[in-house]
């Protein structure tokens, strides 16, 4: 997830309580070219390639790429093998208009030939597994077509956010769309995975609708947000405040060490997040959103966690 699922935030989940598989934030595919082979611009002072760094702890990990052009996507997906990615996943969802106007994302869903070529352009660029995640259709559900195409290209895996474009995430994600989905899957290409996404609230909701549609697993993202207990069944309530704080202090000073650095300002998604439902929260919460560094932090939460002693 674009500034949620950074190196430093996945070091922390990878501490509370891995998932079976952690993927990058997206990153484009022509801005990797772009900044590398024509502006010659050096990994360590690149921004895109900060998004395509991880540790040990945090395998198996998937480079989730963009792009609308195959020689991109191949380009990516090289690069994801020489960076030692366990997979590529390539976005077919995202329904950003900057993305979409590229022919990236969801716009790939009305171009179902392009997005097989696209596929096939990631499987031919190296060994790594190749995967897809997208939404259930465009205007509409429509997955008769367009997961039969995605299927017919076999990918090792296709996530699908069980919302259409159109509905973006304003109504509830529509689970009985993957008992269908599955249905599809086993007529058309039953070696493909199946992953289920959209509002699953924990990991034992995640086993629910996975076992009532009967796919092969979840992923979560918004269940995550102040949360890096989720994939080892804790829920936020279920924490002490004290973990809370500390977890926040710890991933601020990680966030802090992403090279090149991203603005500090990024982390008040987590922020909020992370000290909310609790009397006195708006106050503290309040001030943590005026430090400009991981000491400011952490200052305000010693000062705060003191005078509540
Ligand atoms: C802040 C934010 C950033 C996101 N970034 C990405 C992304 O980079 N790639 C992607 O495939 N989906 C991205 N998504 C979509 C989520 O992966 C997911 O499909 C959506 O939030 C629904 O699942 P959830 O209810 O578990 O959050 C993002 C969502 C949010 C809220």
């Amino acid at each position: 997830m674009a500034d949620v699922t950074d190196a430093a935030f996945r070091a922390l989940v990878a501490s509370r309580g891995k998932p079976d598989v952690f993927w990058t934030e997206f990153v484009s595919a022509d801005g990797l070219y772009h900044t590398r082979e024509v502006k010659k611009m050096k990994d360590d002072e690149n921004p895109l390639m900060r998004e395509l760094s991880f540790e040990a702890g945090q395998r198996p990990i998937i480079a989730q790429i963009f792009s609308s052009k195959p020689d991109m996507i191949s380009y990516a997906t090289k690069l994801a093998a020489a960076l030692g990615f366990d997979g590529v996943d390539i976005n077919m969802g995202c329904p950003d208009r900057s993305i979409e106007k590229q022919g990236a994302g969801a716009a790939m869903i009305q171009n179902p030939e392009l997005a097989a070529t696209i596929i096939r352009a990631a499987q031919e660029a190296s060994p790594l597994p190749v995967s897809v995640k997208t939404r259930i259709g465009y205007n509409k559900e429509s997955l008769d077509e367009w997961l039969t195409v995605l299927l017919k290209a076999s990918p090792a895996a296709i996530t699908l956010h069980l919302r259409t474009r159109k509905e973006l995430s304003l109504v509830s994600a529509d689970w009985e769309q993957m008992k269908k989905a599955v249905a599809i899957r086993n007529r058309v290409n039953p070696d493909v995975l199946l992953i289920g996404n959209g509002d699953v609230r924990d990991l034992g909701d995640a086993r629910l609708k996975v076992g009532e549609s009967g796919c092969d697993g979840a992923m979560l993202g918004r269940a995550m947000f102040g949360n890096p207990w989720v994939f080892v069944g804790k829920n936020g309530a279920e924490i002490p405040l004290s973990e809370k704080l500390a977890a926040l202090v710890e991933l601020a000073h990680g966030f802090e060490k992403l090279s090149p650095p991203k603005h500090f300002a990024v982390l008040k998604k987590h922020t909020k997040a992370f000290v909310a439902d609790f009397p006195g929260a708006a106050e503290l919460r309040a001030k943590l959103m005026e430090a400009d560094d991981a000491d400011g932090i952490e200052k305000i939460v010693l000062d705060a966690t003191a005078s509540s002693r």
